[in-house]
């Protein structure tokens, strides 16, 4: 008698092969990353402390306790499920919204379904993003929304992963029509994400006229799709083409928040974040809130969802300590903080002619408490 094999489709078994080789491919630790151009100015005088400091807002018309969620990564196997029951509880007890990994898989196989269902079964009152590729239709979109109670959808847009997966897709045309038409149909929000290499002026502007919701740059510097896929195909010796391909989170955002802001579309920070501190970098250069996938994910798997959690409570406190050094009670008021953009990231801003963060009006109190507003900053 033949015992049975459950039928595992080959995408649900990708999504097993993407955590050890996520894990397998990640950046060592004290590597020095973009993020690291990026430095706040001290001030040795705040005059708040941590209880003035409030994370709050309301993003998607819903409050959002913290300016922080789980981004996309798992689902479609039964692995992923546990997975994802962790994440989902992590996510519930700390109050982050949490994403699904991409949920194409169920339109091919029906009973991966429950994989991704746990994140709400868990998790039955957070915020929960569904998440699925530019090739899936509106009505896909609306079934996969459905199925988790969505509060918003990802969409995922992954050409250079594509491309550099030998059974990836070689052609792009349907993206921008399935993208328009889940916007159309949608009453919840479209969040547009990259997967690790960044989004930039040119596609932001496309996405906006598509009718996105949100836009999560999604930069390098964190989770390689291009070595992850040579990591799957076995071929990590050299360099592979697309190794150093994208815009890192810090330049992606730079270069599209004005124009995010303009547009009204909400922009989210992603890609290589690892701390804290590159939390209230990712807010300072326009994020309204910022996902961490590999970082979180590595602790989950290494240490366990326990230290995952606490992991997550010292952020909060070091992000609301961030706040209250830097005088800023709220995420608005640290966008007028001064920071200082050095290295290879001012190099690429200045090379790309993308204007380099200037620091927000100085305002000095002179010897005799005379207040001078409006000095302009070197
Ligand atoms: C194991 C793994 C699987 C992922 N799967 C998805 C996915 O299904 N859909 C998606 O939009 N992004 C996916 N991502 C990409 C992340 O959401 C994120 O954009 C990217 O990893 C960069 O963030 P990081 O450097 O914090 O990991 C995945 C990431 C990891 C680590």
């Amino acid at each position: 008698m033949t015992a049975e094999v459950p039928v595992v489709s080959a995408r649900s078994r990708r999504k097993d092969e993407h955590l050890d080789a996520a894990m397998a491919t990640r950046p060592p630790e004290d590597e020095p990353t973009t993020f690291d151009d990026v430095s706040f100015v001290h001030g040795a005088l705040p005059s708040i402390g941590v209880d003035d400091v409030r994370l709050g807002q309301v993003m998607f018309a819903r409050p959002l306790a913290h300016p922080l969620y789980v981004n996309a990564m798992t689902g479609g196997t039964e692995r992923s499920r546990k997975v994802n029951a962790d994440l989902a509880a992590v996510a519930r007890d700390a109050d982050l919204p949490i994403a699904s990994g991409s949920m194409a898989t169920i339109f091919r196989d029906a009973d991966a379904a429950g994989s991704f269902e746990i994140l709400r079964k868990v998790n039955p009152r957070g915020i929960v993003f569904a998440n699925i590729n530019a090739n899936c239709t509106a009505d896909q979109a609306l079934y996969a929304v459905d199925l988790l109670a969505a509060d918003a959808l990802q969409v995922h847009v992954n050409a250079a992963q594509e491309l550099g997966m030998d059974e990836g897709d070689r052609s792009f045309g349907e993206w921008r029509p399935n993208i328009e038409s889940i916007c159309r149909r949608l009453e919840i929000p479209v969040i547009v994400k990259e997967v690790g290499f960044g989004i930039s002026w040119n596609s932001a502007r496309v996405l906006i006229d598509l009718g996105v919701s949100a836009i999560d740059v999604s930069g390098r510097g964190g989770t390689n799709f291009a070595r992850i896929e040579r990591y799957r195909r076995g071929g990590m010796a050299g360099r592979g083409f697309l190794d150093d391909w994208g815009q890192s989170t810090p330049e992606a955002l730079i270069e599209i928040r004005d124009l995010c802001e303009t547009a009204g579309v909400v922009l989210l920070g992603s890609g290589g974040v690892r701390s804290s501190l590159d939390v209230v970098r990712c807010l300072r250069l326009g994020a309204r809130a910022v996902g961490v996938s590999g970082a979180f994910l590595s602790l989950l798997l290494h240490e366990g969802a326990d230290r995952l959690s606490e992991v997550i409570a010292e952020w909060k406190y070091e992000i609301t300590a961030l706040f209250a050094l830097l005088n800023c009670s709220t995420v608005d008021d640290l966008r007028e903080t001064e920071i200082c953009v050095t290295g290879g990231l001012r190099e690429r801003l200045l090379a790309r002619g993308i204007p380099i963060p200037q620091q927000g009006t100085h305002r000095i109190t002179t010897e005799v408490g005379r207040k001078i507003d409006g000095l302009e900053t070197r």
